[in-house]
């Protein structure tokens, strides 16, 4: 089950238990994050349903460089980066760029900049295991998630799951999309895999990076 962080909870304490989440399994789950604000989740989850609706939302491809591809059986949502440019997407970003910091400050990670994209996932839709760090650039450090959907049932499908570091065919979480729930984990150790959506299912995938420009796709 994800973590509660208490109403009066600020972001500092959130940092304080994903610290040693992250250095003692790579991963956490967390709900109740007071400063993460309903009002916020809604307005992202808004965004992402109009984009979707003008069709401004494209397939997510797997790999980087020469290795990219657009592989319908690996995975299946369509995405749109942020530019942090409109208001929620502001906001936001001030509190990843908070994020950022208390995790450099915390767990010596050298993050520097961080990257963020929209996804829908169609009933059907899914994304196999796999790592989010693609091998031999070792540059995206810390994964986010931030889900944006209302009243999640199990039966809604669409669930994360979260394999252990060590043993990684074995399932340590799964965990429903809801709104405001955030799943972060280390972006070289930790499989996951998205399972079949029976629903439209609306996140915010975000990493943290420790290089400093965007290499080319
Ligand atoms: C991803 C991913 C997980 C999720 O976008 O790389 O694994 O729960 N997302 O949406
Ligand atoms: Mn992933």
């Amino acid at each position: 089950m994800p973590r509660v962080l208490p109403a009066e909870a600020a972001v500092e304490d959130l940092l304080d238990l994903l610290a040693v989440d992250l250095s003692e399994r790579g991963w956490g789950t967390f709900d109740g994050l007071a400063w993460l604000t309903p009002a916020l989740v809604t307005w992202l989850r808004d965004e992402v349903i109009a984009l979707n609706q003008a069709n401004a939302m494209a397939a997510a491809g797997v790999g980087r460089g020469r290795d990219h591809v657009k592989d319908r059986s690996v995975r299946r949502d369509r995405i749109a980066w942020l530019k942090g440019e409109t208001t929620p997407q502001a906001e936001l970003f001030g509190l990843l760029a908070i994020l950022q910091r208390g995790l450099n400050e915390r767990l010596f990670l050298g993050l520097r900049r961080f990257e963020a994209h929209y996804a829908t996932y169609e009933p059907g839709d899914f994304y196999k295991r796999h790592l989010d760090s693609f091998q031999g650039r070792a540059s995206r450090v810390v994964s986010l998630v931030l889900y944006l959907n209302e009243a999640w049932q199990a039966t809604d499908g669409g669930a994360l799951q979260i394999f252990n570091r060590e043993s990684p065919l074995e399932i340590c979480a799964t965990v429903l999309p809801e709104g405001g729930r955030l799943a972060v984990f280390m972006s070289e150790e930790i499989p996951h895999e998205v399972l079949t959506a029976q629903r439209t299912r609306h996140s915010l995938a975000c990493w943290f990076r420790c290089d400093e420009v965007a290499l080319p796709l």
